[in-house]
């Protein structure tokens, strides 16, 4: 039995406002993060910025460890990597272990093109994903399989209109998510390069913490959460942003994008903290009714963005790029609007190599499955925010 009201799921607040925080003179990144004084009880142990070999580290969110002695960080802006030629495997190596930590990498002005961008990926990882609307140079605005034209700007260089259905796969971008979790093999990381000039009015995109959100939940909350399995539907967070135009999804479409299994509670990479894997792109808890799930799902998302765990980056030029791992993070665009003016932003998004690449195997979802129906709905009373 349900201890929630299957009709409530639907007052949540699904579809967000075109946000711009507001540029603070004080905040010299151009981000906006939570306004709260630092969480930290114990002595500060890093800078406003601090020096990683030729880097200069610019942490954007700050808060209490698990202990309450030391500060965690999420996000951050990193300076000082040079991009007019191939980057050493040394600053590689250096980025990749704040990757590990921030989650959440800003630079500005790299004046990478195409193909740096692309290479620069490569050096993150393996293999990069190819982009499924991809059919060939000829067709395509960017003319790279390995980057995905998440602009508002049509092949003949107009703008993208809300009649049709690109606007409307768009508006599941503006519900937070993480890249690629409907994939079974999914995506590590995300690289979002900006090109040519700023939109006019402003353009940002918003991050929120999953590894702190899921330190601070109850313990008993985190122990139900502990072995449960997520279905991941990219059909399910397009229907959510345009009920309409993704009723259903088209054949091919459907049969491109299939569901994806994935454990709820994971481990992150680096610092091994544990952190919720979730996305609007999360359709079922496995063993729980639809109308359940959702809202476990929503109530999760709304828990990990609240304004403490959230900053927001301001693309201020065009080379301006975030790198942000999937794993550990969410995010969110702002949704189109009619006044827009072009943003061209380009994402190369690297596969997953760690131990959770592929999610879970038919057995464990199984397993998963007779487990929540024998522990039954998780009853969650705390207040939420
Ligand atoms: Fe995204």
């Amino acid at each position: 039995m349900s201890v929630f009201e299957a009709s409530h799921i639907y007052s949540l607040p699904r579809v967000y406002v075109n946000t711009c925080p507001g540029a603070d003179t004080s905040l010299v990144l151009r981000l906006k993060g939570s306004e709260e004084k630092p969480r930290c009880e114990g002595k500060p142990d890093r800078p406003k910025s601090f020096r990683k070999g030729s880097l200069t580290v610019t942490p954007v969110l700050h808060h209490s460890s698990a202990s309450g002695k030391r500060c965690t960080y999420f996000g951050a802006q990193v300076n000082g990597v040079d991009w007019s030629q191939a980057v050493s495997e040394d600053v590689v190596a250096q980025l990749k272990e704040l990757q590990d930590e921030y989650a959440v990498l800003i630079f500005r002005k790299t004046g990478l093109d195409n193909s740096r961008h692309v290479a620069f990926s490569r050096q993150l990882g393996q293999d990069l994903e190819i982009n499924p609307f991809f059919y060939g140079r000829e067709n395509d605005r960017i003319g790279d399989p390995f980057l995905w034209d998440v602009s508002n700007i049509n092949r003949d260089g107009s703008i993208v209109q809300p009649d049709s259905r690109r606007w409307h796969h768009s508006l599941g971008n503006a519900l937070w998510h993480t890249d690629s979790s409907y994939h079974q093999e999914r995506s590590k990381y995300s690289l979002l390069l900006s090109h040519g000039t700023p939109v006019r009015g402003g353009s940002w995109t918003h991050f929120a913490d999953t590894r702190q959100a899921y330190q601070d939940l109850p313990q008993h909350v985190k122990d139900q959460l502990e072995d449960l399995v997520v279905e991941h539907d990219l059909w399910h967070s397009r229907r959510l942003g345009s009920p309409t135009t993704f009723k259903e999804p088209l054949p091919h479409e459907r049969a491109a994008k299939p569901p994806a299994y994935h454990r709820l509670v994971q481990q992150a990479p680096g610092q091994g903290r544990k952190t919720l894997y979730i996305a609007a792109h999360a359709k079922l808890i496995v063993g729980w009714s639809y109308e359940d799930s959702q809202e476990l799902i929503w109530r999760l998302i709304e828990w990990c963005t609240q304004p403490k765990y959230v900053f927001s980056m301001e693309w201020l030029d065009g080379g301006d790029m975030v790198w942000w791992d999937n794993r550990q993070s969410m995010h969110r665009a702002n949704p189109y609007t009619t006044s827009m003016t072009a943003r061209d932003v380009r994402r190369a998004t690297i596969i997953d190599d760690g131990p959770s690449a592929w999610g879970v195997t038919e057995e464990e979802i199984a397993a998963a499955k007779h487990k929540a129906e024998q522990l039954g709905l998780l009853r969650w009373d705390s207040p939420l925010v």
